[in-house]
């Protein structure tokens, strides 16, 4: 079954994930989704030119989805986990649903439950008995391992290291190659540097870096 998508957000987050659909349509040998375009409330000029230069329409403001053709998914392509989720809670209200993308490079495990939006890029590892909610995107060569919670609208970025038994909580960031020791908890809307090793549990709302992180 062919799907309508549509991604909210020109910029180079929502760029990239328009490359995971293509890769998709392009390994399964049909167009499972079909690309009707972006949205985006505030698109630079810079980021609607590069959307033209991908051969897929800038279709206008989010409003646009209060029209969207029935069975249009779409997935937010927004890489701050905060503000994925005001987007993703301004999108809610037009009913359409959220697409989950996994880059046909990305292995999951098969006990993986997951919320509406995912997004796996390529690379991405996830071993077993992970539970991940709404809206998490997994970057590029990202590891998730064994027993792991991701609240809604966590994003893990390239490279970085989740270890078993842990729980990111609601809106964390983990930055580019940082690593989350086994069992450690990270609190809602934390941020752990890029290049950080955290290594006890962080509370929420705070930003943490460093080796160890501090
Ligand atoms: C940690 C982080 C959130 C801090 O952001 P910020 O508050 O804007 O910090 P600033 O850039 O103003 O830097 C403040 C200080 O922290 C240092 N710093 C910034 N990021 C750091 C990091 N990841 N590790 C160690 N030190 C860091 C800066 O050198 C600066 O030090 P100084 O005060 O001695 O000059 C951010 O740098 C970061 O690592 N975010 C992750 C983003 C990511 O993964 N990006 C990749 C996207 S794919």
């Amino acid at each position: 079954m062919t799907v309508p998508l549509v991604i909210v957000g020109c910029g180079g987050h929502g760029r990239e994930i328009l490359t995971i659909a293509r890769a998709v349509n392009a390994t399964i040998g049909r167009p499972r989704w079909q690309l009707l375009g972006f949205v985006d409330d505030r698109p630079s000029e810079v980021n609607l030119k590069r959307v033209q230069r991908l051969d897929v329409p800038y279709l206008g403001g989010t409003t646009w989805l209060a029209e969207a053709p029935p069975d249009t998914h779409h997935v937010v392509g927004v890489g701050d986990p905060r503000i994925r989720r005001a987007v993703a809670d301004r999108v809610d209200r037009y009913g359409v649903a959220a697409a989950s993308l996994v880059h046909p490079d990305a292995t999951l495990g098969p006990d993986l439950r997951h919320g509406p939006g995912l997004v796996a890029f390529a690379g991405t590892r996830v071993t077993t008995n992970v539970t991940v909610g709404r809206h998490v995107h997994l970057n590029q060569n990202c590891t998730v391992g064994h027993d792991c919670v991701l609240a809604d609208h966590v994003s893990v970025n390239p490279l970085a290291s989740i270890s078993g038994e842990c729980r990111l909580d609601e809106g964390v960031l983990v930055g580019t190659n940082a690593a989350v020791l086994q069992g450690l908890r990270v609190g809602r809307d934390s941020t752990v540097g890029a290049g950080a090793c955290v290594v006890r549990d962080v509370p929420e709302g705070v930003v943490v870096k460093g080796v160890p992180a501090r």
